[in-house]
């Protein structure tokens, strides 16, 4: 997708980063955008940058590994803005360390964020 005015794009893991950059940049591109992310705070702050480049924004916390929330979203969403043109699964989370010194319950983490948070 090239052109994104008027195109309705999700953007999670929008409360810092690469997902707060990518919304300003969707919204100064002409998108209407949904920002979700679990840190209320700054998605609070992304959601004030979208609106200042003028766009329409739909904005709520989410955390990406509760499944029936995040269906939940979608329809909200959808019912929102009357669909979704585009999702961008941003969310997500980096583990560093050594193997031999990682707790499953890390690595569990990594995957129930960055695996199960893209198919939720
Ligand atoms: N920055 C890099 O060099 C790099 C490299 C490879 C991959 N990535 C991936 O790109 C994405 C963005 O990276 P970033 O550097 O902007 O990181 P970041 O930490 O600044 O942003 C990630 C955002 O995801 C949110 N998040 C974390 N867990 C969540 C959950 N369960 N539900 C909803 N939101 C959640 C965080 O609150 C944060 O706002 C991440 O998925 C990251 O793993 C980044």
């Amino acid at each position: 997708m090239k052109d994104f005015r008027d195109k309705v794009v999700v953007v999670t893991g929008a409360g810092s980063g690469i997902g707060r950059e990518l919304a300003v940049k969707l919204a100064q591109k002409g998108a209407k955008v949904a920002i979700s992310d679990v840190d209320a705070a700054g998605l609070a702050t992304t959601e004030r940058l979208v609106r200042e480049a003028g766009a329409q924004v739909h904005t709520q916390t989410l955390n990406v590994t509760e499944r029936q929330a995040v269906l939940d979203y979608a329809e909200t969403v959808a019912t929102h803005f009357g669909g979704v043109n585009a999702i961008f699964n941003n969310a997500g989370i980096a583990h560093h360390g050594e193997v031999e010194h990682t707790d499953f319950k890390d690595i569990e983490r990594v995957i129930d964020i960055d695996f199960w948070g893209v198919v939720n």
